[in-house]
């Protein structure tokens, strides 16, 4: 059986072979389509990249209808049971799971890098009080840049290596420096003996003892949340680290574009938002009339719904799993109640159902971050910290991917016909411009 397709082009009545490779034809194998001899050829047209794949990859598999998400091969369910953040990233990043020394030794080269230069407190201190501390990771991420010229490197691998020790080592120093500008608190600085989720849960909440007392359900509930959010292949927040890295800036500038993207209340900010919805609802007995404004288009079920899952997200069902381990140590929340009904009410209403609208990531890792005593802004933070080594490692793959360049793509264009330019004074009275189409 032939691995191709053949298409006719009823215009011509000309028909061509395109192979299929990976299960996929190339976009640029419709070009040869000709209507006239000069036309461009056929475009393929997929607003918001539904159907499109920008890329090979063999970091993260998943099967949105299997609710399957693995890493380099290996389930999420496994490295959430028995690895650790630090060792998932180096999988992420090299490919496979590290021995003891190579595992010793990437530890070892992030914790060294996990201080930043003392002028960035300067930058924290410039942000207003209430500056939301994604706007203030991804400003300070990006002037990260201007610390390290070599960054530009791209192409020496030590510096790659480098680059990639000081964003996953620093991004936690950053958000724990937004945290405490937010709340008029001094910055603390890194305790490199503590783990690497210890060590954030310190510079976070350290206040005037000699050293901060790790709770290990604490720590070890952020360090599986770290796990689960470390990647999920071409999201939207990856998305943009590739497109910006194929213009060949430094790995900083192209990691705060990513985190960018992740701001976004559709993208890695619906845990905040999952909060604001829930606190909105209020009661159980307000769900009702929620789900109604939904289904009129007024309201969205934020923390539901995804592009690949058309089943229950896997991470979801770790985390609801691990809200009930960390409420157990730090009390429970009425918030919560209302989520688990408003979950178990949409999962039994056709408009869902129908729709394959199922809880993702974001449904209640906002309750976990709430019990930890994080305010509802810095969540999406807290996922920008694990997603930076998934970004990195997208990152390099592109980079070294031969069949990558500089990302830019066609368009279809509906606008003017050429026209010539009016005099002022000849002008008629304007149309209402139109906006989209
Ligand atoms: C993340 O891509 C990734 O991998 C992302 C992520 C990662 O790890 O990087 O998994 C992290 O971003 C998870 C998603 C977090 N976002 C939210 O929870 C926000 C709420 N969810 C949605 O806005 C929505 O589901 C998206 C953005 C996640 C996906 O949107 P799609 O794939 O573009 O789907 P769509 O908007 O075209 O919706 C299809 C239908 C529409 O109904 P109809 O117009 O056909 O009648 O489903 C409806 C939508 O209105 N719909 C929802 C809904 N999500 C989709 N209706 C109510 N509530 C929702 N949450």
């Amino acid at each position: 059986m032939p691995e191709s397709l053949t298409v006719t082009d009823n215009r011509t009545g000309r028909s061509y072979d395109l192979p299929i490779e990976n299960g996929a034809v190339r976009a640029t194998s419709f070009e040869q389509m000709h209507l006239e001899d000069d036309d461009h050829g056929l475009l393929v047209y997929d607003p918001a990249f539904l159907n499109t794949a920008s890329c090979t990859s063999r970091i993260t598999y998943i099967d949105g209808d299997r609710g399957i998400l693995r890493y380099r091969g290996y389930p999420i369910e496994q490295l959430a049971e028995s690895s650790t953040f630090l060792e998932t990233a180096y999988l992420l990043i090299h490919g496979d799971l590290p021995n003891g020394a190579e595992a010793a030794a990437w530890e070892h080269d992030i914790t060294i890098h996990t201080l930043v230069h003392e002028n960035v407190k300067s930058f924290m201190d410039g942000f207003h009080h209430d500056a939301h501390p994604m706007g203030m990771l991804l400003s300070t991420v990006g002037a990260l840049a201007t610390f390290y010229p070599g960054a530009t490197q791209i192409y020496d691998e030590e510096q790659r290596r480098i680059s990639i020790y000081r964003l996953i080592a620093k991004m936690p120093t950053l958000a724990a420096f937004a945290y405490r500008h937010s709340r008029g608190l001094p910055y603390n600085y890194p305790d490199n003996d503590l783990s690497y989720p210890g060590n954030f849960l310190g510079m976070l909440f350290k206040m005037v003892e000699p050293r901060y007392e790790v709770v290990p359900e604490i720590e070890k509930a952020l360090d599986v949340l770290f796990i689960l959010h470390a990647d999920h292949e071409q999201n939207c927040s990856t998305n943009a680290m590739r497109v910006v890295g194929s213009s060949h800036p430094d790995p900083y500038s192209a990691t705060a574009a990513a985190i960018a993207a992740l701001y976004g209340p559709l993208h890695g900010g619906a845990n905040e938002a999952v909060i604001h919805m829930v606190e909105r609802i209020g009661s159980v007995e307000r769900i009702p009339e929620f789900i109604t404004g939904v289904k009129s288009g007024k309201e969205r079920l934020m923390g539901f719904g995804h592009r690949v899952y058309k089943n229950y997200d896997p991470r979801a069902k770790v985390i609801k799993r691990m809200a009930d381990q960390v409420l157990a140590v730090t009390g429970t929340t009425p918030l919560l109640d209302v989520a688990r009904e408003l979950e178990k009410i949409a999962l039994e209403d056709e408009y869902f159902v129908s729709r394959k609208l199922y809880p993702n990531v974001d449904f209640y890792s906002g309750f976990i971050y709430q019990a930890l005593g994080l305010p509802v802004e810095m969540f999406p933070v807290l996922f920008a910290i694990p997603r930076t080594a998934g970004w990195l490692s997208q990152w390099e793959e592109s980079l070294l991917d031969k069949e990558q360049k500089i990302a830019r793509p066609r368009q279809v264009y509906l606008g003017e016909a050429a026209r010539d330019y009016e005099p002022m004074d000849s002008r008629q009275v304007q149309r209402p411009k139109v906006l989209a189409g």
